[in-house]
């Protein structure tokens, strides 16, 4: 298993440390624009092998989409992360031109690899990665709503005083403020969250959660790295083992939760092929006017997108 990693930086050079420490591949190709900067992260991370037990090669390139041939998996976070003060969407004009470039070299050299997309603004940069390697969509798909789900167990773990590996929770919707998490699908070991919690700190930690990704981008200056690149990793560990895992990623809906056409959070199932299935599951009144809020709120994104006329 070959696996490329575009984009050296703090999300990319976590997420294929944790590849590594997994043993998920034989091989991982770091890429960056940055001279030496790939080189330099993947030697680093190669000289733990040794300590930290594991056998994955790891090399890194600067731009040089030959060494990335025959990999199986291509994880795209090339681009700019946010800064206090901005929003993901902010990063459009940036990130959309990166996207479709690193997509079409990659692409070129590895034209049967399945795409994760992790740059932002997710939902839309996946919806360009798609359209720049023009693979079925079951193949191409972004990163979010595991990490956003994490979150969310996280703060439910701590008002809870307990392990967040016995929070089970799904979340839907872009990846931005609008995101759906869903208490009535949350759980401790079964144990519906409602009965743990009382409503109000429920609305609390769904608040919490929506901002997640804000309130860490005002302690560090920049977005975070450690969970989101985790979360990279047990997608392409449910890829790699053929797990058929379900969780929340960004998948392309046509029809599903009456949506066409965007790239969104839902439940998939995830396995060797991709997405094998959009999973639709039943939801009351309210959770729909969340979702269709989040899928408007991604639909107008995408309307800038479509405006810089890149496709
Ligand atoms: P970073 O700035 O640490 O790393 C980005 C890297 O991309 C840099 O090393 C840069 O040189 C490289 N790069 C830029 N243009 C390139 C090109 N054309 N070819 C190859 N490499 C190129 O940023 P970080 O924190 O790693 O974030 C990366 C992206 O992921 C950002 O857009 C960020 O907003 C997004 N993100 C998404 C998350 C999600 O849940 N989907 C979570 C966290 C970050
Ligand atoms: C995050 O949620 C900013 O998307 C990035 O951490």
């Amino acid at each position: 298993m070959k696996i490329t990693v575009i984009g050296a930086g703090n999300v990319g050079a976590t997420c294929a440390n944790v590849i590594a420490h997994k043993a998920l591949a034989n091989q991982i190709v770091l890429v960056d624009v940055k001279e030496g900067l790939a080189e330099g992260k993947a030697l680093d991370m190669w000289q733990t092998a040794s300590v930290n037990i594991f056998d994955t090669r790891i090399i890194g390139v600067t731009n040089d989409y030959e060494a990335t041939k025959d990999s199986e998996i291509i994880v795209i976070t090339s681009g700019v992360p946010r800064k206090a003060g901005m929003s993901r969407d902010d990063l459009i004009s940036t990130n959309a031109k990166i996207v479709k470039d690193v997509t079409q070299k990659a692409i070129r050299y590895s034209p049967d690899a399945i795409i994760i997309v992790v740059s932002n603004p997710l939902d839309v940069m996946t919806y360009a990665a798609y359209l720049s390697s023009n693979k079925h969509h079951s193949k191409v798909f972004g990163m979010a709503g595991i990490l956003d789900a994490a979150r969310y167990k996280s703060f439910i773990a701590e008002a809870l005083n307990t392990s967040p590996r016995d929070v089970q929770a799904l979340l839907l919707g872009g990846h931005g403020d609008t995101m759906v998490p869903l208490p009535r699908y949350t759980s401790v070991s079964g144990i519906p969250v409602s009965q743990l919690l009382e409503q109000d700190e429920i609305d609390r930690i769904v608040q919490k959660t929506r901002q997640g990704g804000g309130d860490l981008v005002k302690m560090i200056g920049t977005s975070a790295w450690y969970a989101p690149g985790a979360a990279v990793a047990l997608m392409v560990e449910a890829i790699v083992h053929d797990q058929h895992r379900i969780f929340s990623i960004c998948a392309y809906v046509n029809g599903e939760y009456g949506i066409r056409d965007i790239y969104l959070g839902v439940p998939v199932k995830l396995g060797r092929t991709g997405v094998e299935k959009v999973m639709e599951i039943e939801l009351d009144e309210n959770e729909k006017q969340l979702l269709y809020d989040s899928a408007c709120s991604v639909r107008q994104l995408k309307k800038t997108l479509d405006g810089m006329k890149l496709f």
